[in-house]
């Protein structure tokens, strides 16, 4: 913890930047659980899932597939980077549409999906419902079958929602901005600076019907929204990291995304002082060993390797119902975006 308070005390955004300098660009795969061979698109889900469909098509991730070639804004950074249109530009398709390869090629077919967020379908589709065959029921399933179907749906590629750090991991995938080009030269903002997981899932995103029938979109439950709080804090922090890792200049970029990290070092440090947490204490231990990393040898990307490993564990053991010392830090339900 000593190794932490040290960062503290000093100007972290700027300790990060200058060690920052001295790294080289590394490649980091995005969105690698939509694979666009696998993509099944939404229509595929809405036979079972009519209210998510209609609560995901109010939402900014449905409304980008039409509205972004339009924005002004967007023409402008596509016209500094020298591309053509969002629709045909790689680098917004990523983040802003869902890809779906059709005879040979690779085409958007609408904005941030289902898809995007629990992972690309072809292969767990058929096998996150299937309670043990057609006369099978969710009450008759058996545990061991419901334990099964869960992990062979996460091998196949699902992003399933009892793994709280995979959704979180996604959502951050996108919501920070690991391109340094895009950011100093085509004006994209190098993160969603006001992006925390609770407010932005439980509003306008949310869509929890299947435990109540389908009959109402429930806010997640207290304890689980005490474990989502401090998941999106470390997933925060992991992406933020892996972001400053690719910063090659003291920039905009590199600034940003360096004072995001250190930000979030902080915030968790003061949830680590109410619920001393082994698994966070981890985070914090690895966070701290970045300024360390110019007498060892270790990168910023092994690094948030080891706070994605912690983030995960804390997300599997944490135990939500004795973490209620964290109330005072939630977010209010009015701050639900
Ligand atoms: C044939 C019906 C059917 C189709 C098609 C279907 N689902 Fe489901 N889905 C279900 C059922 C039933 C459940 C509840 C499973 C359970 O009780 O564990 C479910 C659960 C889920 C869950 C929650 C899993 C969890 O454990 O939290 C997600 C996420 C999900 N589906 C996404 C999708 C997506 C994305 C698609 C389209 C690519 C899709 N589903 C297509 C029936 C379907
Ligand atoms: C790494 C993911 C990522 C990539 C790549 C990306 N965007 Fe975005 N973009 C986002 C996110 C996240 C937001 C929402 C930001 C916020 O919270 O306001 C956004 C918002 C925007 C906005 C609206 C916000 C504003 O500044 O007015 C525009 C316009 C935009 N993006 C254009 C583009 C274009 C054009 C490209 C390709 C050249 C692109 N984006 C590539 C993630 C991305
Ligand atoms: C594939 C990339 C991607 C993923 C994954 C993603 N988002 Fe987004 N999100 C965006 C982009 C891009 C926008 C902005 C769209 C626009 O304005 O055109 C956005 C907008 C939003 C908004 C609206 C923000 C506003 O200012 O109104 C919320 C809320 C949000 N996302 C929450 C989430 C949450 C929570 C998750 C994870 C559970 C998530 N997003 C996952 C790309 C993504
Ligand atoms: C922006 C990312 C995002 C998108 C897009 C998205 N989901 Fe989800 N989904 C989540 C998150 C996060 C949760 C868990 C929310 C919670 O626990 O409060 C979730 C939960 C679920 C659940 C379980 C809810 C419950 O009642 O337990 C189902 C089923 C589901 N999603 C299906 C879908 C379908 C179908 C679509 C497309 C129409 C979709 N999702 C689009 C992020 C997303």
């Amino acid at each position: 913890m000593s190794n932490f308070m040290t960062i503290a005390r000093k100007n972290p955004a700027l300790a990060w930047c200058a060690s920052v300098l001295v790294l080289p660009a590394i490649a980091y795969g995005q969105n690698d659980r939509c694979d666009p061979a696998k993509i099944m698109s939404s229509e595929a889900c809405a036979k079972c899932h009519v209210n998510e469909i209609q609560v995901w098509k109010q939402t900014p991730h449905f409304q980008t597939f039409d509205e972004l070639g339009r924005r002004p804004k967007a023409q402008e950074i596509c016209s500094k980077l020298g591309l053509r249109s969002v629709k045909r530009s790689e680098v917004c398709i990523d983040c802003h549409f869902t890809v779906q390869a059709s005879n040979g090629k690779n085409k958007p077919v609408s904005g941030i999906s289902c898809e995007s967020c629990h992972g690309a379908a072809k292969d767990w589709v058929t096998v996150h419902n299937d309670y043990g065959g057609p006369t099978m029921t969710k009450e008759t399933e058996s545990f061991e079958h419901a334990s099964l179907r869960l992990e062979e749906s996460l091998d196949l590629g699902m992003n399933n929602t009892r793994d709280l750090y995979s959704i979180a991991s996604n959502c951050l995938n996108c919501h920070t901005v690991p391109n340094e080009e895009l950011v100093n030269v085509g004006g994209h903002k190098a993160t969603s600076d006001e992006f925390e997981l609770v407010s932005w899932s439980q509003g306008q995103v949310r869509h929890n019907f299947l435990g109540n029938s389908g009959q109402s979109n429930s806010v997640s439950s207290p304890a689980r929204i005490r474990v989502m709080f401090v998941v999106g804090l470390i997933a925060d922090l992991e992406f933020s990291t892996r972001a400053t890792a690719k910063a090659t200049s003291r920039s905009t970029y590199g600034t940003q995304v360096a004072n995001r990290a250190a930000r979030t070092a902080m915030k968790l440090y003061e949830v680590q002082q109410k619920i001393q947490d082994p698994n966070v204490q981890a985070v914090l231990e690895s966070f701290a060993s970045a300024e360390l990393r110019l007498n060892n040898s270790r990168s910023l990307l092994e690094i948030a390797v080891e706070i994605q490993t912690a983030g995960h564990r804390f997300s599997i053991q944490a135990d939500g119902d004795q973490l209620s010392a964290l109330d005072s830090m939630l977010p209010d339900p009015s701050q639900y975006k």
